[in-house]
């Protein structure tokens, strides 16, 4: 018995002490920093995915309206309550103020009089539909650059068979965050730099010999460093958000539970001192 358990520690440290070797052999990642909950980086996340990935990368289990649903459709409803609100208090309405109401009652509007005999008129389903209609040209506005539908699914605007004899195998990345994690992406989208031996005059620190040329030089040139980083984590945000859409529900459930779980432990807390409180004294104490 004793023998075997000294068989199992050897084999524990053995197995340590090669996990790590072979961990400080590992390229190093930089510390990504993304944010899943912030909804603005994942907006500029998915345009410049539209704008510079999905060329050649699909993100075939993503439709654009469902992007629209998690990322667009909560400022439109802001912006509307914002102009619901002012209209409804006869403030002076502001251009933006014009457009929110325009998109939720499917007409061009111009000023507060029309707003207000639309609002007789128009019950809040057409409300709803009209601003999700709404939400579905802003997707196409700024995310779909091919004659795709909003309800397509995002597949390469590249023929796959083109894409594949030009640049090999441009994998889907629709799980991309899952299998290799926030750090490799954006790791791996700054880790381009110049290598003449290679077909794109590029080669990558994560991925050596990566056959993806590095399609973000041009912002490199143009920005500054920051902004620079900025933009990778945006990226790399967005595709943390396609690979478990539902982080953005389970995030805020998560807190509510937490909340819950709070309230309910301080009246579970005030029950146990009533009960335990005749204990204490010996009211209940067993009888010997
Ligand atoms: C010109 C075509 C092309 C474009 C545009 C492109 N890629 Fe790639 N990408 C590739 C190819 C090809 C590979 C495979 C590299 C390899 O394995 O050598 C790749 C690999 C990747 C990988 C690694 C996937 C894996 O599972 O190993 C990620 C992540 C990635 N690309 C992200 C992006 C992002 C983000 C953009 C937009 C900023 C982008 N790519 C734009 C062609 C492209």
């Amino acid at each position: 018995m004793k023998k075997q358990s000294h068989t199992v520690l050897v084999a524990v440290a053995i197995l340590t002490f090669s996990f790590n070797v072979f961990a400080s052999t590992e390229v190093h990642l930089d510390y990504a920093n993304t944010d899943i909950s912030d909804k603005k980086s994942l907006q500029r996340g998915a345009k410049l995915f539209m704008n510079y990935c999905s060329g050649c990368h699909s993100i075939q289990f993503m439709r654009y309206n469902h992007i629209g649903k998690d990322l667009f459709l909560d400022d439109i409803i802001a912006a509307y309550e914002k102009a619901r609100v002012a209209a409804l208090s006869n403030k002076p309405l502001e251009r933006g103020d014009l457009v929110a109401l325009s998109r939720a009652f499917d007409n061009e509007l111009t000023n507060l009089d029309q707003a207000k005999s639309f609002f007789a008129k128009i019950s809040n389903e057409e409300i709803e539909k009209n601003l999700i209609k709404a939400t579905d040209k802003e997707v196409e506005k700024n995310l779909i650059f091919t004659d795709e539908k909003v309800g397509s699914l995002i597949i390469s605007a590249m023929p796959v068979s083109d894409a594949n004899q030009w640049f090999g195998n441009s994998p889907d990345l629709s799980l991309v965050s899952r299998s290799k994690g926030v750090d490799w992406i954006y790791s791996y989208l700054r880790g381009f730099y110049r290598d003449d031996s290679r077909i794109f005059g590029v080669n990558n620190h994560v991925l050596e010999n990566a056959s993806m040329p590095d399609v973000l030089w041009q912002l490199k040139q143009d920005k500054s460093s920051k902004e620079f980083d900025q933009d990778i984590r945006d990226i790399t945000n967005f595709l943390d958000y396609v690979g478990e859409p539902a982080q953005l529900v389970r995030f805020n459930l998560g807190i509510k539970v937490l909340g819950f779980l709070f309230v309910l432990f301080i009246f579970a807390y005030l029950l146990k001192k009533e009960y335990w409180k005749d204990v204490k004294y010996g009211k209940w104490r067993a009888k010997d």
